[in-house]
């Protein structure tokens, strides 16, 4: 349809590629399953040479989603594309992105190649892909900063090697608006045969143009945008899912193009993504972010109470945010909470929804009111945690003006229970110094960041943490009410993700360049 914007997520693969944000194969598995109910077009599930995991996450996601089109990423060599095909084959709609870099800095570069053995490549590497699959994207990496005779003439070798959707994107974010959007009018003008592709808008933030880029895209002929929730995505991230997808739908006006997306899942879906990588989400985040549709001034709470459009360009139950406000309370029944579960977009199993349940009656035992944001963590926390190898059973902390602070700390660790005392500068550097006394290890702390996760001095602690060794990062999150229980999650979270990830290498997984 020609007024159809694809959406083309890659979350799970350049959203993947920050620094810290690694997911587990459960954690992509769940975040693939919101993703095809948000009627998500294409999901870009990995890069399956670059290591055993991904392999096998975008093998397992091609099994099991039915809806969306499944996507491997893979360079222009014969064996990244034969693994890739590979890797998507179960998918009911497979798709290979095959790239390779056309600016005259990569090519000399990154590349050492000249740029007719470039063009050379491009032909050989969506031909081979083609001949596997019947769906190949082809981008040519750092398109903004190529010639654009070279641009138009390797687009048209992709096109009659068979390629279906031709991406270009603004690798390093440098693109203005007006530029980028004038490259994809030049090419779909000019390349023969680009009348039989869909033009693709995938760009990075760096100078904080992403969104705003890919919308130029659209309005000169891009029919797919990629995008990642959050903004996830290499150094700044690329464009965020939730702000492309609500600019087209508030501004129909300006830019008359639909999206598949069910917007009403944008805030469970931004959640999820800030839960399993342990990334905060700004608070003034547009359409996500916590404040996004506060309204803290007199004269525009007065505006909003008379009509909430003197303030708002979109209510907030358009994106599920504050779909309800029954706040809940240690009366509340099972009833209830699995109501407001619901109305929060969570639909448990059985056995989830009971430890759900009974976490929510512990918190409600400590705190009067509990609100949906602290519902939220509460389920997001407990799922977060399932899988780990090293969780906190038990921790006493001492703390306040007469040092020594110490902290009493009990891991379950692989089904083994271990504890330990140790004192630090401080409660929290007490409970870090317990964590590592009882898990070895070499990762210094990166990050420690705390924030109340509603209202109030009874608030639960949300705390991420970040850690780093070498090559090597991870978050975790924790929410709880007491901020050193949290803490201490936190931080045995990101613990966890960083020893998987070395074991992980040890056991032979490379990296991909
Ligand atoms: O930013 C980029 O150029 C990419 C390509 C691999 C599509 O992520
Ligand atoms: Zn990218």
């Amino acid at each position: 349809m020609i007024n159809q914007v694809r959406i083309f997520d890659t979350t799970m693969r350049d959203g993947e590629q920050s620094p810290g944000a690694s997911m587990t194969l459960e954690e992509k598995l769940e975040l693939a399953k919101l993703l095809e109910d948000m009627k998500v077009d294409i999901i870009e599930a990995g890069f399956p040479i670059a290591s055993q995991g991904d392999f096998e996450a975008v093998r397992a996601i091609s099994q099991i989603i039915k809806d969306s089109t499944i996507c491997g990423l893979s360079r222009a060599g014969a064996k990244d594309i034969e693994r890739c095909a590979e890797a998507v084959k179960p998918a009911v709609r497979p798709r290979i992105h095959t790239f390779i870099s056309t600016s005259p800095l990569h090519m000399k570069h990154k590349l050492n190649m000249e740029p007719e053995q470039v063009l050379e490549k491009i032909h050989d590497s969506v031909t081979l892909a083609r001949n596997l699959v019947g769906d190949v994207e082809w981008s040519a990496e750092d398109a903004t900063r190529t010639e654009r005779d070279f641009l138009r003439r390797a687009v048209e070798i992709a096109i009659k090697a068979g390629a279906t959707t031709i991406n270009v994107p603004d690798t390093v974010g440098y693109s203005f608006p007006d530029e980028y959007g004038a490259i994809f009018k030049d090419l779909i003008e000019n390349v023969p045969g680009a009348d039989e592709v869909i033009f693709s808008a995938h760009c990075h933030n760096d100078l904080g143009l992403a969104v705003a880029n890919s919308l130029s895209a659209v309005l000169n002929g891009a029919r797919q945008i990629e995008c990642a929730i959050n903004g996830l995505g290499e150094r700044a991230g690329n464009a965020a899912l939730e702000e492309i997808v609500m600019a087209l739908r508030v501004r129909e006006n300006a830019l008359p193009f639909k999206t598949n997306i069910e917007t009403t899942r944008l805030t469970q879906a931004s959640k999820m993504v800030s839960r399993i990588t342990g990334f905060p989400v700004q608070f003034n985040k547009a359409i996500v972010g916590k404040n996004a549709f506060a309204h803290e001034s007199g004269i525009h709470q007065d505006g909003m109470l008379k009509n909430a459009e003197t303030y708002e360009i979109m209510r907030p139950e358009t994106v599920g945010q504050g779909a309800t406000n029954l706040v809940m309370g240690k009366h509340s029944g099972r009833h209830a909470f699995k109501d407001k579960l619901s109305a929060l977009g969570y639909e448990l199993a059985d056995n989830a929804f009971l430890d759900a349940f009974q976490k929510f009656k512990d918190l409600a035992d400590r705190k009067k009111f509990v609100y949906d944001d602290d519902i939220v963590a509460l389920v997001d926390d407990a799922a977060s945690h399932i899988s780990e190898n090293i969780k906190v059973a038990r921790l006493r902390v001492v703390a306040g003006t007469d040092g020594p602070q110490t902290a009493e700390l009990d891991l379950i660790i692989n089904g083994e229970n271990k504890w330990t005392t140790q004192r630090g500068n401080g409660p929290v550097d007490a409970v870090f110094n317990a964590i590592q006394a009882l898990v070895p290890h070499d990762a210094v702390l990166d990050l420690y960041q705390v924030h109340a996760v509603t209202e109030g001095t009874d608030a639960q602690a949300e705390v991420s943490v970040r850690l780093a060794d070498g090559d090597y990062m991870s978050s975790g999150r924790a929410a709880d009410a007491d901020t050193l229980v949290a803490s201490a999650k936190a931080y045995v979270s990101a613990l966890n993700r960083l020893l998987g990830k070395q074991l992980r290498h040890e056991n032979g997984e490379k990296k991909a360049s």
